[in-house]
């Protein structure tokens, strides 16, 4: 297999770029009139403005064609059809049908998934409805007040982010927890204010192998044995969530109390699967569905919508121009909404965890950049930090600025001005400020001219800075199921003209390996294992800060 790199649409936008590199955006719009309105598009009640990107319509054209290259139309079929595409792991790859009309069927292996999906879906449902009704009690016979998910990376992030999301149609009585660190203090933060009787833990483990959640959760276990003095108090207070019906009921927890999900449901696109039970518990069924309606029109838009109208697509190729022709190392995300707040942190696993590559999924060598980095806070936090990078640092930062429309009238004021600062950063990014225009404003304001001449390059703005903002008409549940189906396809898109496996994580192996020698050897004498002489030494160090005691 060849690089993308050597493909003609390739080749055609790498000298394309000589071009548009040195064109200011301002200028872009100053000579077209039309460029806003067209540069815009919307679907499944997000509006996406991208024209504040370094790009003509020949950028859009010739990125279309390398779309078309990489045959990317082809390998969405496969996707949504279940074919193996996971190759590495001899997987499909269907979260997809996690959210598929249950009207419809895919047959994998012989088996309908579209309805083992609805299956466990209806388990799920009847499970958190006894819970939010107050029929579940714990071992004192009491309502369930507080429930604790305890995993990590996709067992956590996803349900974490839409749990915070949609905090506004939370169960009253129900106080959602996530515990994802192992060291210990995230756990006893949420022990100790929690009370046993009341306290309903699901572990979350697709691999139900991962130390830090099986750490945690026999700590819990402990805890919860310990006030109960009883171990028949782990079928009132434990659930678990995973592929593996034998680990868990090695673990001590009844079938009758584990929801099950499949292999190919990749870890950081399971929150549409039994993952999303805390999910369910928050916002009842209902409105779970409702998540799986927005994500489920999302896909398809991005099946059908054409491809200068489709969302993911757009948002993908357009990464792609800023990543390897504009020579981005990262990617901001920025939501105006508090409740997004864990959005970066997301969509960081999504993004990361699926396109941070060096090969193809033949073994090749990529030949470009992959995935950026992908970091942020809520925009209104990062103005006062990051912002000052993003406008004046030596190297330039992509940003998605994602705002809500929508707020409810209580609400209203402030969130205008929120959403007045997350437009007008776009902007002040994209102008810049030049040193005419410091200069004219600092003589305005009486200021000397020794002085003027010390602060212009200081207080001018280069500018040319692009962005994406990403309206929601409103934060609800379709419309969050359609924004993260959309970053997930446009994570997919990229990862497809890149040649990658989106969809395996080899790249966390080697780390957890040795962290199981450094273990060992943190307990041991002596090192049993050989290591660098740093590694050595903070071993060493740590062992003479915890002598063995006898
Ligand atoms: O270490 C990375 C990872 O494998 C992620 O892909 C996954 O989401 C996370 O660990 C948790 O894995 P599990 O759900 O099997 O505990």
């Amino acid at each position: 297999m060849t690089s993308i790199a050597q493909s003609p649409a390739w080749q055609a936008l790498g000298r394309h770029c000589q071009l548009v590199q040195s064109q200011q955006l301002t200028a872009l719009f100053a000579a077209d009139p039309g460029r806003a309105g067209r540069m815009q598009a919307e679907a499944c009640g997000l509006v996406l403005d991208y024209s504040k990107n370094r790009l003509t319509d020949d950028t859009l054209r010739l990125l279309l064609q390398l779309a078309r290259e990489a045959g990317v139309a082809e390998r969405s079929r496969a996707m949504f059809e279940g074919e193996r595409i996971n190759v590495t792991e001899g997987r499909a790859v269907l979260h997809s049908a996690l959210r598929a009309a249950p009207d419809t069927a895919l047959m994998l292996d012989g088996r309908d998934v579209v309805a083992d999906a609805a299956a466990v879906r209806a388990r799920v449902a009847a499970f958190a409805e006894r819970v939010r009704a107050g029929q579940w009690r714990g071992y004192g016979g009491e309502a369930i007040t507080d429930v604790v998910n305890i995993g990590i990376g996709g067992s956590d992030l996803g349900p974490l982010m839409v749990c915070e999301a949609l905090k506004d149609l939370a169960h009253p009585r129900l106080q959602m927890h996530f515990v994802s660190n192992v060291d210990g203090v995230q756990l006893d933060d949420v022990l100790r204010q929690a009370d046993p009787r009341r306290t309903l833990f699901i572990v979350a483990s697709k691999t139900f192998t991962t130390q830090e959640t099986l750490t945690n959760a026999h700590a819990a276990r402990r805890w919860l044995v310990a006030h109960a003095g009883d171990e028949r108090a782990v079928a009132r207070h434990f659930v678990a969530v995973s592929t593996q019906a034998d680990a868990v009921r090695a673990f001590g927890i009844d079938a009758d109390n584990m929801f099950g999900f499949w292999d190919w449901v990749g870890g950081r696109f399971s929150l549409w699967s039994a993952i999303g039970l805390p999910i369910v518990l928050q916002i009842g069924a209902e409105q779970f569905d409702a998540l799986l309606a927005g994500a489920r029109a999302m896909d398809a838009h991005f099946r059908s919508a054409p491809p200068e109208a489709n969302l993911p697509l757009l948002m993908a190729l357009i990464g792609i121009w800023n990543i390897d022709f504009l020579d981005a190392p990262t990617q901001v995300i920025a939501p105006y909404h508090q409740r997004l707040h864990r959005l970066p942190a997301f969509l960081q696993q999504l993004d990361m965890e699926s396109n941070g590559k060096s090969v193809r999924a033949d073994g090749s060598p990529v030949g470009c950049h992959t995935s950026p980095v992908i970091w942020g806070e809520p925009g209104i936090n990062g103005q006062h930090a990051y912002f000052q990078m993003l406008h004046q640092g030596t190297r330039f930062a992509p940003v998605d600025f994602v705002g809500v429309l929508e707020a409810p009238a209580e609400r209203a004021d402030a969130a205008r001005i929120a959403f007045a600062n997350m437009v007008a950063q776009a902007e002040a990014l994209m102008r810049g400020k030049s040193a005419a225009e410091v200069e004219a404003e600092m003589r305005t304001a009486g200021i000397g001219a020794d002085r003027i001449a010390q602060l212009l390059p200081h207080r001018s703005f280069a500018g040319n800075r692009p962005s994406n903002t990403l309206l929601l008409e409103r934060l609800d549940a379709p419309t969050l199921g359609a924004l993260i189906a959309l970053y997930e396809h446009r994570t997919f898109v990229q990862g497809v003209v890149w040649g990658l496996n989106s969809f395996d994580q080899w790249g966390v192996e080697l780390g957890k390996q040795l962290a199981a020698r450094v273990l060992e050897d943190l307990d041991a004498p002596a090192d049993r294992h050989a290591h660098d002489g740093s590694t050595a030494a903070l071993i060493a160090r740590y062992r003479r800060q915890h002598p063995k005691q006898g």
